[in-house]
């Protein structure tokens, strides 16, 4: 992986799960980097360990073996410099609009001025919502406001669990596509959990496949050219998709 020192580094991560006297491994033997302004998409069918795997890296969750470091710190808790937009958005639905796009930052007392939430709102197009409850918005609506939410904390590090998925497909197209300008505004880098194969090749500079099997990774592709709005209609891309599909569905 490109540059070094790196930003986030996750080293022999292993997780197992025990309920009713059955131990269940969810992952084992998970390595990656990820460098400054870079991003990673994690893909891997339901069920792989994928949300494990950013809880943990988000110092959410503790592994059974392995660490995570952020820059220079091993991370044992969430560093403020890291965002999370968890699945499901993550929003209160007894909180309006403007409580909960204020709340994480708030949390960390950050104190954000009005000219920057103004701003942040406007990049993302939620203006006039703020007295509004989640269950009022459109899912992309939603989708928003927990990105809004997100980038106030002026985050190094955006992660992101399956942030589309229950979107229509033009939605999530044109929220990919606003993700990308942010990436490129703000200069955080991403680590992005999803199911879907496009959405993994058209995001991710680094697509790490997990193996269901064996609960680690599968392989890591390079896929350089993502982080470009034009990379959607080239045959590059074509022919990473088809990569990423042949790579999961091949037998480990
Ligand atoms: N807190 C938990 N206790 C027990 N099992 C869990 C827990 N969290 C996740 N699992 C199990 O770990 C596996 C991976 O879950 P998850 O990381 O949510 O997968 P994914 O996000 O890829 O769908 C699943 O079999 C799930 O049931
Ligand atoms: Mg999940």
């Amino acid at each position: 992986m490109n540059s070094f020192p790196d930003l986030l580094r996750v080293e022999g991560l292993c997780k197992s799960f025990t309920s009713n006297g059955t131990t269940k491994k969810v992952l084992t033997d998970v390595s990656f980097r990820l460098g400054y302004y870079d991003s990673i998409a994690v893909v891997g069918p339901s069920g792989c360990g994928k949300s494990t795997l950013l809880l943990i890296a988000a110092g959410l969750l503790r592994p059974s073996a392995g660490y995570v470091r952020f820059e220079k710190d091993i991370c044992r808790e969430p560093n403020n410099k890291v965002a999370v937009v968890l699945q499901e958005y993550g929003l209160f639905p007894w909180k309006t609009v403007q409580e909960n796009i204020i709340l994480g930052a708030r949390m960390q007392h950050i104190r954000i001025g009005d000219d920057v939430l103004r701003d942040v709102k406007h990049e993302l197009g939620i203006e006039g919502l703020d007295y509004l409850y989640p269950h009022q918005l459109s899912g992309g609506q939603r989708q928003r406001v927990a990105l809004a939410r997100a980038l106030l904390l002026q985050p190094k590090l955006l992660m992101l669990d399956e942030p589309f998925a229950a979107l229509d497909n033009i939605t999530r197209e044109r929220l990919q596509n606003h993700l990308l300008t942010l990436f490129t505004h703000h200069r955080f880098s991403f680590l992005l959990i999803t199911h879907n194969i496009e959405e993994a090749v058209f995001l991710g500079r680094h697509i790490l496949i997990m193996d269901p099997q064996s609960a680690g990774i599968k392989t890591i592709i390079e896929n350089q050219n993502a982080g470009a709005e034009a990379f959607r209609e080239s045959p590059q891309y074509f022919d990473q998709v088809k990569r990423v599909r042949r790579s999961l569905q091949a037998k480990s």
